[in-house]
């Protein structure tokens, strides 16, 4: 990825995010999805992600999040976290926003471009209502180091009300929270690049750590070492979470030939959100 310029910046903006951040759940439809089935060059960007997916990747994953060295340029953080908001529509974020929400887990936050989009929801939202804000904490965890770093080093709170933390952990091992520490956790592309074997104590994890909701971002796409879970919504019902919302949505805007991205970062992948929220709330004065 080369760095990205102004222009190219200008560019992601006529997709119209700053007006309607759900674009991409209002665009999908079903048709689009089959005209990208049908379409070669789509077919053939997919293709070759699938050919760039590299071995250590494939061989153990977890190994190779651990090991991963990858700081990233402050240009190019910004262009991918407006970017990758295309498909991180925020579906039930409003609740996150609420009078008495105060902690806030982004689980996988990897360079954590994303964690600083959903502290800067949480302070729209109370700008708009003419709200100072009260005391919240949103934590992005990560099993890479490097990415912490990455996340340490470019996000910033957008609210003096609110505190970004980021730490190194692993979901699959657990995390030192005591259970029903967090408001809300989400899961942005996490689950999709762990096995079974890893992704249901992560879901164990992340119901544990869970009082009130749970955002999952997650590819649906077959691909080598991915692992997509259409089921996810009733794994989470498994676990006393009940699905309000669920829409599938592309990764940039749809057109038939070529991309709306300058940089072409990424194929046209299908992905799914899921909203879901606790069936049976553990009270505030019994969590902490
Ligand atoms: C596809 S990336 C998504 C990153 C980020 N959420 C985003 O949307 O840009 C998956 C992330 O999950 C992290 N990850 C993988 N296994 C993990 C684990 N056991 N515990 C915590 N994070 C993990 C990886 O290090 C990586 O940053």
């Amino acid at each position: 990825m080369r760095v990205p310029t102004p222009d190219d910046f200008r560019e992601l903006e006529t997709w119209g995010l700053i007006e309607r951040p759900m674009a991409a759940v209002e665009a999908f439809s079903p048709e689009h999805e089959q005209r990208r089935e049908d379409n070669e060059r789509h077919r053939r960007k997919r293709r070759e992600q699938e050919e760039s997916v590299s071995e250590a990747f494939l061989d153990d994953t977890q190994a190779y999040y651990r090991s991963m060295e990858r700081p990233i340029d402050r240009t190019k953080w910004d262009y991918l976290k407006r970017r990758k908001a295309w498909f991180h529509p925020p579906v039930g974020w409003e609740r996150f926003a609420a009078p008495g929400v105060s902690r806030i887990l982004d689980l996988g936050c990897g360079d954590g471009d994303q964690t600083e989009r959903i502290a800067e929801f949480v302070a729209g939202r109370w700008r708009a209502a003419g709200y100072d804000g009260f005391p919240m904490e949103v934590v992005g965890v990560d099993l890479s180091e490097s990415r912490i770093e990455n996340a340490r080093r470019h996000a910033r709170s957008p609210h003096e009300a609110i505190t970004l933390r980021f730490e190194s952990g692993d979901a699959v091992a657990g995390l030192d929270y005591p259970d029903d520490y967090f408001d809300y956790t989400l899961a942005l592309g996490l689950l999709e690049v762990l096995d079974d074997d890893l992704a249901e104590p992560v879901l164990d994890e992340v119901a544990r750590l869970t009082a009130g909701g749970v955002y999952v971002r997650d590819l649906l796409d077959s691909m080598p070492g991915f692992h997509p879970r259409p089921d996810v919504d009733e794994r989470l019902a498994e676990r006393g979470f009940e699905t309000r919302e669920r829409h599938r949505v592309l990764e940039e805007p749809f057109v038939e030939e070529g991309t709306r991205d300058p940089l072409d970062v990424w194929p046209m992948n299908l992905h799914q959100v899921v909203f879901a929220t606790a069936t049976d709330p553990v009270p505030a004065d019994e969590r902490y």
